[in-house]
């Protein structure tokens, strides 16, 4: 081991018993959204979120029953997504038990399903129909829930965007939009959740309310000076995914429900997008979640909710590249579609050995350094690349005198165990131990040089 990698191991070991606490346990899931055509089999996926991070929950997109199954014996927590075109045939009870019967029941033995969630953002569709639908098939389908005696196990929610109030600044002003949605749908939805000690889930997205004089608030950076003040109550906001979940407290509380717990259902911060894109790189993506982890999980809670702590899931998983819209809609993943993290924000696990389920302590991360050394260059493979062709890499690079333990088991670099993540690392190891030329990373042309540095948790890239 290289002296560099033991003076990290060392300062990850130091920064695991500050974070350790506030990780482990804390309600971090993941958005896992498949809008791609290049992603790895669900069963592939369900393996390394259990083997190879620290979330201890998922979110599906859809109830697609191999996805589903894929996590079948992990301790991970999975949330279902209904898709919002079945929202109205579940208004039939029948059709309800039905679907119950046919997406839950065969999975519930074996995989941790938590809570089915009605649509997404159903209630800023405008379309009242939908709308309408969305609490009595709620009901409905946690009536079925009863049927299976599965109602105290797994919840019903239905996740909303902050497009739902009607003010939002400061936080204590919090209030859902008026008429239609607030009368009709926010409190017999809140009645709901209470009733059954259910979440109000919501998409907070500091990203889609940053402004350039507000990135550093967006950021979590605090800063030197206090923070944003609610002239109003006193609270002095730090971030601005506190001034978002206290508007949306208050707007709970305005309508008698300041007691339902919330959850933060999606957000996160894309770590590439098109030129006038402001704000959008990967150092600005990897300080958002990462600064995002630790805060909700820390138990600080928020001005107007002290102390509490919220489950949070992170969006998104893998970059997804059949999204539709800007750029950083398709840049939104920690990881690659081959696994390969796009930047480490502290939950990837590097001790080998913990059995799944197992509390067997888990590494957690050195803290990433700042990159200031901008020249720096390491070779990863190209996205994309096919596995039988970095698995030819691998073969190579193992064959030239270069050290491959690492990857082997118990080795640095053995999680996430995929070949692509084992490609990448032996790719740099040779480009940078035969001179960093060009042509050293070329590799039948399925590496690429990159600034970013790939390192993660005990896995140092040299350079
Ligand atoms: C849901 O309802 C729509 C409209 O009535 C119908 O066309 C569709 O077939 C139903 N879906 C299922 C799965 O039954
Ligand atoms: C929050 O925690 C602090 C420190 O433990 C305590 O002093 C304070 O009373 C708590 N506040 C609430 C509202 O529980």
């Amino acid at each position: 081991m290289s002296m560099s990698a033991s003076i990290s191991s060392t300062l990850s070991i130091l920064f695991l018993v500050s974070i350790l606490k506030a990780v482990d346990g804390g309600g971090i899931g993941v958005s896992y959204g498949r809008s791609a055509t290049n992603l790895p089999p669900p069963a592939q996926v369900a393996q390394f979120l259990a083997h190879s991070t620290t979330f201890d929950r998922v979110k599906l997109f859809d109830a697609d029953p191999a996805a589903v199954q894929a996590f079948a014996n992990t301790d991970l927590a999975v949330d279902i997504t209904v898709p919002n075109n079945l929202i109205a045939n579940l208004t039939d009870l029948r059709f309800a038990r039905r679907w119950v019967r046919a997406n839950i029941a065969p999975h519930v033995d074996d995989v941790n399903i938590a809570r089915i969630l009605l649509g997404n953002e159903v209630v800023s569709t405008a379309n009242r129909k939908l709308i309408s639908a969305l609490v009595p098939a709620m009901q409905n389908l946690h009536t079925a829930l009863i049927g299976l005696s599965l109602q105290h196990r797994i919840k019903v929610a239905a996740p909303q965007s902050l497009a739902v109030l009607a003010a939002s600044d400061p936080p204590s002003a919090g209030k859902f939009k008026d008429g239609y949605a607030a009368a009709a749908v926010m409190k017999p939805l809140l009645s709901f959740l209470r009733a059954t000690a259910s979440p109000f889930m919501v998409n907070a997205y500091p990203f889609f309310g940053f402004t350039i004089d507000t990135l550093d608030y967006a950021l979590f950076r605090a800063s030197a000076g206090g923070g944003v003040v609610d002239e109003s109550t006193g609270g002095v906001y730090s971030n601005m995914l506190d001034a978002q979940l206290d508007a949306v407290f208050s707007a709970m509380k305005r309508l008698g429900f300041a007691d339902v717990d919330i959850v933060v259902a999606e957000t996160g911060w894309p770590s590439a997008g098109d030129p006038w894109e402001v704000g959008v790189n990967v150092d600005n993506a990897r300080e958002y979640n990462k600064n995002l982890v630790e805060h909700v999980a820390s138990g600080v809670g928020t001005p107007l909710q002290p102390n509490r702590t919220f489950e949070a899931y992170v969006f998104s998983l893998f970059n997804e590249n059949l999204k539709p819209g800007p750029l950083s809609e398709r840049n939104f993943g920690l990881f690659r579609a081959d696994m390969v993290p796009v930047y480490d924000i502290g939950v990837l696990k590097t001790e080998v050995g913990g059995q799944e389920g197992s509390n067997a302590p888990v590494q957690v991360l050195n803290p990433t350094l700042p990159s200031k050394a901008d020249s720096k260059k390491w070779c990863v493979p190209k996205p994309n690349t096919e596995m039988l062709l970095l698995q030819e890499n691998i073969e190579y690079v193992c064959g030239q005198s270069i050290n491959c333990e690492p990857i082997q088991p118990g080795g640095m670099c053995y999680f996430p165990d995929t070949v692509a993540a084992h490609a990448s690392f032996l790719m740099n190891e040779y480009y940078q131990a035969f001179g960093r030329n060009d042509f050293d990373c070329d590799f039948g042309q399925t590496g690429m040089i990159t600034t970013i540095d790939p390192s993660y948790g005990t896995c140092i890239y040299s350079s």
